[in-house]
C-alpha cells in the first residue's frame, strides 16, 4: 500500500497488458517490424491514452498506485509531479528500473542512462562537453550542416522518402557525425549494433557475446579522431577511465541513427498533409543556405514542426524511473525506496483537459508560445537527465528536412492526415511515404 490513490486491478492489469507489455514486446531498444505494425493497426496508443484517462478521471490529480506485472509503481502525470520526478533525477529518482538495465547490459552496459550518482555525473559531465548540450550552435554546426544539406539531395533525387530511405541516409549522417567521413560507408557497424540492440530486446542482464567484437571497431574510430567529428572533441572533454568513453558512443549512435529519422519521417508526413504550416515553413526558409548553420538554426518554425511530431507521437512512449530511498512528493504523498515511477508520454503529450492544441498540428505553439516550457511533454525527458542531444537532433532535423522542402514538393502517400479533424495516436513509420516532386 502506499500514500496515492490506488488504480483498481482491472486498471492495473490493463495497464501491464495494453501499455507496460506492448513496450517490451514491440522492442524496448529495436522496434520490430511485425509487432509496430500490428500495434498501430490494433490502435494500442489510443486504448492506452484511454485507458490512462479513465485512470486519472477517478484518482484525480495525485499520482496513481498500481501494479505492473507483480511490482508496485506509481503513474505520475501532472506537470508538477513530472517536474518534481524528472527535476530530481537521477537522485532519488533513478533512470535504471530493472527491464531498461537488462535491456541495455546487453548492448551498452557503461551507458550513461543507467549510472547513477558520481558515475553519471561523470559521464553526464563528459557527453554535455562534446555535444555542447545547451549551446545554441554546436561548434562542428557547419560540418554537419554540410552533411545532411548533402543526405537530404540525395534523397531528393530519389523522388520518394520511405522509412527505410531515410533511415539509411540517417545511418550514414551518424556515422558521419560521429566518426567522421572515413566511416560513412561502414554499414558492417551500424548492422552489428542492430543485432546488439535486438539482443537487448530480450533483456538478458549481461552483455551480448559479440559486444566485445563491436566495441573494439567503435574504439578503432574513436580513436582515429578525425577533424570534424564529434570523436575529434574526445580529448579535450573531461573524463577518466570510469567514463568509458568509447561506451558512451554508442548511444549517440542509436538516438540518432533511429529515433531521430523516425521523429523527421513523422514531422515530413505532417507537413505534407498541412498545407498552411507547410507554407509558413517555406516562407521561413525562402532560398537561404542551409549549409550555412545561422541559416539552419534561424528555422524555428521547422524546429516547431519537428517536436509537434515528436509531441504526437512519441518515440519514447513509456518510460521509467525507480526511487533509490523514500520520497515525499509535493502532494504530501510518500513513495518508499526501490518503487518504479511511470511516465507515459502518449497519454501526458494529449492531455485534452491541460493542452488545448492536444490532437493538432501546432508548431507555433513552440515558436512563439509556451510550449517548450511545459513539463508534460517529455519526448527529449526534461530536467539534469533530460537528452543531452536534444540540440543536436533538432538542428540536424532543420537542415535535412528544410533542404528537403526547398527542394521538393512532399504528397502522402499511403494514408491520410486530415487537418481538419483530430489526429490519429499513431503513425506507422512503415505504412507510408512521401513522394517529393521537384520544385521548378
Ligand atoms: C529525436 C531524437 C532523440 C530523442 C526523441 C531522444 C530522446 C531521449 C529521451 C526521452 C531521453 C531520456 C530517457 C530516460 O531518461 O529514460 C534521452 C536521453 C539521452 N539521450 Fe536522447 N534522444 C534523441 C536523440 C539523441 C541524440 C542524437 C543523442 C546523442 C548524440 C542522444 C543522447 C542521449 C543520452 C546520452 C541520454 C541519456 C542522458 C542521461 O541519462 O543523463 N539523444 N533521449
Amino acid at each position: 500500500m502506499t500514500d496515492f490513490p490506488q488504480a483498481s486491478l482491472i486498471d492495473s492489469i490493463r495497464f501491464t497488458a495494453q501499455i507496460a507489455v506492448p513496450g517490451v514486446i514491440q522492442g524496448l531498444f529495436s522496434k520490430r517490424v511485425l509487432p509496430v505494425r500490428v500495434a498501430a493497426k490494433a490502435h494500442a496508443d489510443q486504448f492506452g491514452h484511454q485507458l490512462v484517462q479513465g485512470m486519472v478521471d477517478r484518482a484525480g490529480a495525485a499520482p496513481i498506485a498500481l501494479k505492473v506485472g507483480t511490482d508496485d509503481a506509481v503513474l505520475v502525470h501532472t506537470p508538477e509531479d513530472l517536474e518534481f520526478v524528472l527535476g530530481h533525477s537521477p537522485s532519488p529518482f533513478a533512470s535504471d528500473p530493472a527491464a531498461k538495465h537488462k535491456g541495455m547490459a546487453a548492448f551498452q552496459p557503461d551507458a550513461l542512462t543507467i549510472s547513477r550518482g558520481d558515475l553519471w555525473a561523470n559521464r553526464r559531465r563528459f557527453a554535455e562537453a562534446v555535444l555542447d548540450t545547451g549551446s545554441p550552435l554546436h561548434r562542428l554546426a557547419p560540418d554537419f550542416a554540410a552533411v545532411a544539406v548533402a543526405e537530404a539531395d540525395a534523397l531528393v533525387s530519389a523522388r520518394t522518402v520511405t522509412w527505410d530511405a531515410i533511415n539509411a541516409a540517417f545511418q550514414r549522417i551518424t556515422r558521419r557525425v560521429v566518426f567522421g567521413d572515413a566511416a560513412t560507408d561502414d554499414q558492417q557497424l551500424t548492422d552489428d549494433l542492430a543485432a546488439l540492440m535486438a539482443a537487448g530486446n530480450k533483456m538478458p542482464g549481461t552483455p551480448a557475446p559479440n559486444l566485445a567484437a563491436f566495441m573494439a571497431k567503435v574504439q578503432a574510430h574513436v580513436d582515429r579522431a578525425e577533424p570534424g567529428s564529434l570523436c575529434a572533441l574526445i580529448a579535450d572533454a573531461p573524463s577518466d577511465d570510469r567514463t568509458n568513453v568509447a561506451g558512451q558512443v554508442v548511444h549517440w549512435l542509436f538516438a540518432m541513427g533511429d529515433t531521430l529519422p523516425a521523429n523527421l519521417y513523422r514531422a515530413l508526413a505532417l507537413l505534407a498533409s498541412h498545407p498552411e504550416q507547410l507554407r509558413e515553413v517555406r516562407h521561413a526558409l525562402g532560398d537561404g543556405d542551409l549549409t550555412d548553420p545561422a541559416v539552419v538554426a534561424a528555422q524555428t518554425y521547422l524546429a516547431g514542426c519537428l517536436q509537434e511530431a515528436m509531441r504526437l507521437w512519441p518515440t519514447t512512449a513509456l518510460f521509467g524511473r525507480v526511487t533509490t530511498e523514500e520520497v515525499t512528493f509535493p502532494g504530501g504523498g510518500v513513495l518508499p525506496a526501490g518503487r518504479q515511477v511511470f511516465i507515459y508520454n502518449v497519454f501526458n503529450h494529449r492531455r485534452r483537459d491541460l493542452v488545448e492544441y492536444a490532437d493538432r498540428f501546432a508548431p507555433g505553439e513552440w515558436a512563439s508560445g509556451d510550449a517548450s516550457e511545459n513539463w508534460l511533454f517529455n519526448f527529449f525527458s526534461h530536467g539534469p537527465q533530460g537528452c543531452p542531444g536534444a540540440g543536436l537532433s533538432i538542428f540536424l532535423g532543420q537542415a535535412l528536412v528544410g533542404r528537403l522542402l526547398q527542394r521538393a514538393e512532399p504528397r502522402l502517400q499511403g494514408v491520410t492526415l486530415d487537418p481538419a479533424k483530430r489526429l490519429p495516436y499513431s503513425l506507422d513509420i512503415y505504412g507510408y511515404s512521401v513522394a517529393l516532386a521537384p520544385r521548378a
